[in-house]
């Protein structure tokens, strides 16, 4: 299966999107090019998320993902709507079969050695290390690299703008993920200026 970072090309913020109206989407997706993040996952846990992925998939300078996939069905959704990777909160056989059947990498979520193995098992090596915060932060990253040397990690959950760069440094993290660049009340208020100096602050934060 192809693997995320296949799809997400030099983006090492993805940013975690939730938004209530998908014709916002194509502004918000504007602010965070604006700010050099060039890459979103835009979540299912509102009805407005697949429309908001459909409303900004075929861009070529902006990649797409869905998250928060939890059901095979969501899978064919998001695929059907043009996300170009997904991202799920845990470890599901079922969904992850789907998203090969798709042809759509697919990063999910893991939290233990047992479950690192699981997604090992299908093949995948680069997986959402979440609640990236409380199950241990870097510390728990760099613990699962000595028996998961080829197993790198999304950090999701906690990450900010003053950890990222940290996270980043570490061989076994290709990106990490979060919510603070892109605050949904913002999004709401059509207050994509926040979310350009919010992206920007991020890309200086890993690029210094
Ligand atoms: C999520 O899936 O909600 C992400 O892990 C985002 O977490 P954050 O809101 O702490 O950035």
């Amino acid at each position: 299966m192809t693997a995320a970072p296949a799809v997400l090309g030099a983006n090492r913020i993805v940013p975690v999107v939730v938004i209530d109206g998908a014709d916002r989407a194509p502004d918000l997706a504007d602010a965070l090019t604006a700010g050099g993040i060039r890459c979103a996952e835009i979540t299912l846990r509102t009805p407005a998320g697949l429309d908001a992925i459909r409303a900004t998939a075929g861009r070529s300078d902006f990649v797409v993902g869905a998250g928060t996939v939890l059901t095979t069905d969501q899978v064919d959704a998001a695929a059907d709507a043009g996300a170009q990777f997904l991202v799920s909160p845990g470890l599901d056989d079922a969904v992850i079969a789907r998203a090969a059947e798709r042809g759509i990498p697919i990063v999910p979520g893991v939290a233990t050695a047992t479950e690192i193995q699981r997604a090992l098992s299908h093949g995948i090596h680069h997986l959402k290390l979440f609640p990236a915060g409380l199950v241990g932060g870097l510390a728990a990253v760099r613990a699962f690299a000595g028996p998961f040397p080829d197993v790198k990690f999304l950090p999701s959950g906690g990450v900010s703008v003053d950890n990222a760069a940290e996270y980043l440094a570490s061989p076994s993290v290709f990106a990490v993920s979060g919510s603070w660049m892109v605050p949904t009340a913002a999004i709401s208020a059509g207050d994509f200026d926040t979310v350009r100096s919010l992206s920007a602050a991020a890309t200086a934060a890993i690029d210094s």
